[in-house]
């Protein structure tokens, strides 16, 4: 029996997404697709984003995926009602369970949203959230400086803690207590956010990474191959040997083979 899963990012960050899905079904074979040839998704218009996540989701079906996870918080926000129209098999994106999740554990009701210009724009985790729950007050703040801060590997750094500072002093008035990380990469900088939150002494606030959620629904619709040999495949659209010198700077080592393709043609 084979239940392969297929999983798409504009780039690194989804293998955030990736690895939470491996430690829930380690025997299933995952296909994970990193779009790093047109990465940054969060700075393009809804047109693009749509464009290259059909793109995406094409390419993972033509290798016989048959769930399609949208790692990427961008494409999840803009292309996920036309994905899940077109696509034979199940898609299942990262807002509505982060959401989800943001909405079970806030008591006040009061809840932050982090994301790309893309996500924040498009208002699908207000939307997600309000129909969780009409009542919640949400406060989005868009951190387009956090991607590439990460991309450069300045997890723990002084510009990043000062960045993080930066956006989220408008936050910090906000008085919330739950705030969802909705982008692949700021799960990795979490430790700069929540100390950007603390900083007026106030509260814990609760951080939620969509990543863990998205996962959690994956395993739950996924038929999970028990016994089988978990094997990783990844496909990117340039340099294999860039994806896995940053994704194994914060990963850990990357078991798998990495292969450069052509999305639209291979
Ligand atoms: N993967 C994107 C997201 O989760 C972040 C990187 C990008 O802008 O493409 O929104």
């Amino acid at each position: 029996m084979d239940f392969p899963i297929g999983i798409f990012d504009s780039g690194i960050g989804g293998l955030t997404v990736y690895s939470a899905i491996r430690r829930r079904l380690p025997g299933n074979r995952i296909l994970y697709l990193g779009d790093t040839a047109r990465v940054p998704y969060g700075t393009k218009s809804t047109q693009t984003i749509i464009k290259y996540s059909i793109e995406n989701t094409a390419f993972l079906l033509r290798r016989g995926v048959r769930l399609v996870v949208v790692a990427c918080n961008t494409s999840s926000a803009v292309s996920l009602p036309s994905l899940q129209s077109q696509v034979p098999v199940p898609v299942v994106g990262v807002i509505r369970p982060g959401a989800a999740s943001a909405v079970s554990r806030s008591r006040s009701r009061r809840i932050g949203v982090l994301g790309t210009e893309a996500t924040i724009r498009s208002q699908a985790y207000l939307r997600a959230l309000k129909e969780l729950d009409p009542n919640v007050r949400v406060f989005m703040q868009a951190c387009p400086l956090f991607v590439p801060l990460v991309e450069e590997g300045w997890l723990d750094h002084d510009v990043t803690r000062r960045v993080a500072s930066i956006y989220l002093g408008g936050m910090r008035t906000h008085d919330i207590d739950t705030l969802v990380l909705g982008c692949t990469h700021y799960p990795l900088i979490k430790g700069a956010i929540a100390d950007a939150l603390e900083l007026d002494g106030g509260g814990r606030v609760d951080v939620i990474d969509s990543a863990d959620a998205a996962a959690d629904q994956v395993a739950d619709m996924a038929t999970a191959v028990d016994g089988g040999a978990g094997l990783s495949e990844f496909f990117v659209t340039d340099s294999a040997a860039r994806f896995r010198r940053v994704a194994e700077l914060f990963l850990g080592k990357l078991r798998g083979t990495v292969t450069e393709v052509d999305v639209v043609h291979d």
